[in-house]
């Protein structure tokens, strides 16, 4: 079974209630091609999810930019999997390199996360990548493998998991990962799926590529067969963000 290409726009920590408005607007306006060639996610900071989920086009979906790693309770500042199941939000993003950089989320907590959020009923967009450090040392794969597999330990179904890769060093910086470089580590994540989970998780598990894509760049990084899509940040408050979406063309 083929991969739908899956485009991600990750608002990140943007945004007043006018400009929410108006990003709304103007995806519900682009002309992109059919659901049944791309499938559209957008996650808004958690104040806006309920307005933008119920203002939003029915063909696009709404995702969570983080959840709490266990059944709600004494955890004040959190979101549960289970408000975001209550509220009908299907998607959440776990692992963000922001949260594991900035909040110490280690891959064993992220694991954990996307476990449990996966047993409420959620579909996750699983983030790795490496630093800049760690590509100059040699050890992507090391680094991109080690975080996969803390997921992987401790999940079964891969249905409903997109794995991103979005390294460290191209997000925000406008440093895009060439097309080569992209489609090289989605390649190799591939094959670590193929040997350490099955032949079939591999084959249809979408891996995306996030880092300073851009409306200019996506039809080159889409063209390689291992880049199954976009996680998309400052671009996607943009409209050039409908552009990135019909890179699934
Ligand atoms: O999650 C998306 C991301 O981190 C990439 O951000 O701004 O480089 O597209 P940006």
């Amino acid at each position: 079974m083929g991969r739908k290409f899956f485009v991600g726009g990750n608002w990140k920590c943007n945004g007043t209630t006018e400009e929410v408005k108006k990003i709304v607007e103007t995806l519900n306006a682009g002309q992109v091609p059919s659901p049944d060639v791309v499938e559209v996610v957008v996650s808004p900071p958690f104040v806006f999810l309920p307005v933008v989920k119920s203002s939003l086009r029915p063909d696009f979906h709404v995702a969570a930019q983080n959840c709490w790693v266990k059944k709600g309770g004494a955890y004040t500042g959190e979101i549960s999997a289970e408000m975001l199941v209550n509220l009908d939000i299907p998607w959440v993003i776990l692992g963000h390199s922001e949260r594991r950089a900035l909040l110490g989320e280690s891959n064993e907590f992220v694991g954990e996360k996307v476990a449990y959020a996966l047993s409420k009923g959620l579909k996750v967009i699983a983030c790795i990548g490496e630093t800049l450090e760690q590509r100059e040392a040699g050890s992507t794969m090391d680094v991109v493998a080690a975080q996969t597999k803390a997921i992987a330990a401790r999940i079964s179904d891969w249905t409903n998991v997109v794995l991103a890769y979005e390294p460290v060093w191209a997000i925000g910086t406008g440093k895009v990962a060439t097309p080569a470089q992209a489609q090289e580590v989605h390649a190799e994540l591939r094959k670590w799926l193929h040997a350490n989970v099955s032949p079939e998780v591999a084959a249809s598990t979408r891996i995306i590529y996030g880092g300073s894509v851009n409306g200019a760049n996506c039809k080159e990084l889409a063209a390689n067969p291992d880049v199954d899509g976009f996680l998309v940040g400052g671009a996607s408050l943009k409209p050039e963000f409908i552009d990135i979406i019909k890179s699934a063309e």
